[in-house]
């Protein structure tokens, strides 16, 4: 028998203690495809594509043998002085795919750190430039990482409010969640009223603003909310009026993932900064970009007396293995030209999420690309969810897992962030599973 003490020493994340005793995780042994397995050899659907970053299914053979080889040449480069073959190779691809005012690309290792470069490049170019900006604009509900620049502007109670305290400078604007909309009005006829609340803050605070953070077209962690272009179209505009610079989180949205090559480009606008991570690898290792108008760079021109230097930089930071993964990962999308090359199997996916509404406890579902979602109720007609403390949504989770599909709800919302090349059997077969696990539910929940 294997021993458990791994799981006396291990801290999960996002996981309270009792639950990391009363739900071990699962071992897994290996992945393919869409598929990992357990060291049971038990097989299970990965529909969320391992915290979405899997663009290409697991163990993806070009970005497996990329970067064999380059195991086989370098493992690591300091990037001070030296930069590795492979990290000048993704820089090329990257700023031919990128959209081309974002010219500058500086690297580091997570998304949360992505974010955490933007936030800094913002506050630092203010101070080159002799102005007094040093606070930020963000969404609630944003999710932009963990450490605790990016924790300053996440808008999700549970996660950030402990350290809101903490920070002084921040201010928030409504969520753009539709399904429950800040405004009460409806997707098609709004004119993105829960903007309000940015333009008040613009008009109070604006002269003292650096940047505004934001998730382009979907907040994912607060529960893949998916929100019109008219949003990001008022949210680009009160933030050109009022000089204050755009930090656009594609971490999670960037590289094919919402149909488009970035979720920017459903409104046809280019951000001051992008970040990028999850998928810039396939999934494979950890690497992160920070992409920055020239124009921003060109007040961190000077020498090394100039006080004008970026002073940032990680360990990992242009990792030539992940390097290595990023440019075969994204010699895929444009070899495939993808996302563009998908729009049946992107249909296909919304036309299986949609058939998941015949069911009383499905509400709220919302699609872009390759991100679906939809939210368990106790009622559709009301909308009115399940009380929190009966863990619906969790148990939902476990009744899929047993069936061999992973899903992870975020609070009350059930994902999918399929791979690119997601077989549309592959899709039949989740939605299929899903509706199980959704009719048991109701069975064990509503029946009385
Ligand atoms: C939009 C967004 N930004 C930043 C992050 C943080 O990325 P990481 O977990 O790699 O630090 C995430 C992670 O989910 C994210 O979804």
């Amino acid at each position: 028998m294997k021993s458990n003490m791994w799981l006396d020493r291990l801290w999960m994340p996002f996981t309270s203690h009792n639950e990391q005793l009363e739900h071990p995780p699962l071992v897994i042994e290996r992945g393919s495809g869409i598929y990992l397995y357990d060291t049971n050899g038990k097989q299970y659907i990965d529909a969320i594509g391992s915290w979405w970053v899997s663009a290409f299914g697991h163990c993806n053979p070009q970005i497996s043998e990329a970067v064999k080889n380059q195991l086989g040449k370098l493992e690591h480069v300091l990037m001070a002085g030296f930069i590795s073959e492979a990290t000048t190779e993704l820089t090329s691809i990257l700023g031919d795919v990128l959209p081309r005012q974002l010219n500058r690309i500086f690297y580091s290792d997570n998304g949360s750190t992505s974010v955490e470069v933007a936030l800094k490049i913002a506050l630092q170019y203010h101070t080159l430039r002799g102005s007094n900006r040093n606070e930020f604009a963000a969404f609630g509900g944003g999710y932009h990482g963990d450490t605790l620049g990016s924790i300053s502007v996440g808008g999700i109670p549970s996660f950030h409010g402990l350290f809101h305290e903490k920070f002084k400078k921040q201010h928030f604007t409504d969520s753009p969640y539709c399904f429950r909309c800040p405004a009460g009005k409806e997707p098609q006829s709004c004119h993105a009223q829960c903007m309000d609340g940015l333009e008040r803050i613009l008009e109070e605070h604006g002269k003292r603003i650096a940047a505004c953070v934001f998730e382009p077209m979907v907040q994912g962690a607060s529960g893949m909310r998916v929100y019109p272009p008219k949003v990001l179209h008022r949210v680009f505009d009160l933030c050109k009026s009022h000089g204050v610079i755009t930090i656009a989180d594609e971490v999670a949205t960037g590289l094919g993932r919402t149909g488009k090559m970035f979720a920017c480009d459903h409104a046809e606008v280019v951000p001051d900064i992008m970040c990028l991570a999850k998928g810039l690898t396939g999934g494979y290792l950890p690497l992160a970009v920070t992409a920055v108008r020239e124009e921003i760079y060109d007040e961190f021109k000077g020498g090394p007396f100039s006080n004008r230097t970026l002073n940032h930089g990680h360990t990992f930071t242009g990792n030539p293995l992940a390097s290595a993964a990023a440019v075969a990962a994204l010699k895929l999308l444009i070899q495939n030209q993808f996302p563009e090359s998908a729009q049946f199997v992107m249909q296909y996916f919304s036309k299986g999420l949609e058939s998941l509404y015949e069911h009383n406890n499905v509400s709220g579902i919302r699609h872009l690309g390759f991100i679906g979602a939809f939210e368990i109720v106790r009622d559709k007609k009301t909308n009115e969810p399940f009380p929190q403390e009966l863990r619906v949504p969790f148990r939902f989770s476990q009744i899929a897992l047993q069936k061999g599909l992973i899903l992870r709800p975020l609070g009350n919302t059930v994902y999918y962030m399929p791979p690119f090349n997601v077989k549309t059997e592959e899709l039949d077969k989740i939605f299929a599973l899903t509706k199980e696990a959704i009719e048991e539910i109701s069975d064990e929940y509503t029946a009385s």
